[in-house]
């Protein structure tokens, strides 16, 4: 069984999960994603922006595994002239080879021609429907969900963003704002300060940990996975992606290495909180 992570439906999202954007992103992602579920990957995030939907549908048909023990997310792009969000949905569902998704996502608070309201209310019919298990948006901040939630039926079960350390003080005020209303943060993007910013402050305590784990476990702990066993502390499920079988393995390892100390956190938060990067959606900080 992978570790999987409450929300506020009633239904669980697997901790780690295999996304077919950034390195994926408008690729045939078929084989990457069969050989991510034959490793044990049961979480896969896809987006109709991606432009991969049919090929990670072929992978998940490829793999051989039975649709209902696997978790799958995809996210609503601009609504095309003419179209529901409804619309929209069964157009990936189609090239998914599926009938229901387990999360759809509103990709981006920004540049739609709805209004933000007007599409939840879409996407509540829709999880009436059946089409999405659960229901929930992304790259969200304080603001978007204040225009959502006062006609909100069904609060968003979670808001994917990015969030690692090198943005968790800038992200502080929207998880926060989440907490109160029990939404639970997703994180991607979490392997920035290795893959993306490395020599900067929290490199140092990520190595430590990693020598501390290693010797602990007697196998050889990284320090991507430290990055992942910060976010598993907070209850945060990671979307990550790889080119690599043996770098999914890896990333699956993470579920069952022992914890950080309160200390090696504390580090972390503190080392990350000198400097920001922020990769993706930069309107985020605005
Ligand atoms: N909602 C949104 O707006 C949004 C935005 C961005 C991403 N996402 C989702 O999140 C998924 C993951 O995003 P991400 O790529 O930003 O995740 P990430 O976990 O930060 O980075 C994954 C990348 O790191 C590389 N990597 C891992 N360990 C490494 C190491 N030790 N040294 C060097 N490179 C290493 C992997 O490349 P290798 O192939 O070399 O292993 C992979 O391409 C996407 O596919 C997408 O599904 C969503």
């Amino acid at each position: 069984m992978s570790l999987a992570i409450a929300l506020n439906d009633g239904k669980k999202i697997p901790w780690l999960g295999f996304g077919t954007g950034t390195a994926l992103y408008s690729k045939d992602a078929e084989n990457a994603v069969r050989q991510a579920i034959e490793t044990g990957v049961v979480h896969l995030d896809g987006a109709q922006v991606y432009n991969n939907e049919e090929s990670l549908g072929a992978g998940i048909v490829a793999s051989g595994k039975p649709r209902s023990s696997l978790f799958l997310t995809t996210k609503l792009n601009l609504i095309p002239a003419g179209q529901t969000v409804r619309d929209t949905l069964v157009t990936s569902l189609k090239k998914l080879q599926t009938d229901y998704v387990d999360l759809f996502l509103i990709h981006f608070p920004i540049n739609h021609e709805a209004s933000l309201p007007e599409i939840w209310k879409q996407f509540e019919e829709i999880q009436k429907e059946g089409l999405a298990k659960s229901i929930g948006v992304s790259n969200f901040r304080v603001k978007d969900f204040e225009q959502i939630l006062p006609t909100a039926k069904v609060i968003p079960a979670v808001n994917q963003i990015e969030y690692h350390p090198y943005v968790f003080k800038a992200d502080q005020p929207v998880i926060e704002f989440m907490k109160k209303h029990n939404i639970i943060p997703t994180s991607y993007g979490g392997l920035t300060p290795i893959v993306r910013f490395s020599g900067g402050p929290v490199d140092p305590v990520l190595q430590s940990a990693a020598a501390r784990l290693s010797k602990e476990t007697g196998a050889t702990v990284t320090e991507g996975q430290v990055l992942q066993l910060w976010l598993r502390a907070q209850g945060i499920p990671a979307i990550t992606t790889t080119s690599k079988a043996s770098r999914v393995k890896e990333y699956l390892a993470a579920e069952t290495l022992p914890d950080l100390t309160p200390e090696e956190i504390k580090a972390i938060d503190d080392e990350g909180s000198k400097v920001h990067h922020r990769v993706f959606a930069k309107f985020f900080d605005s």
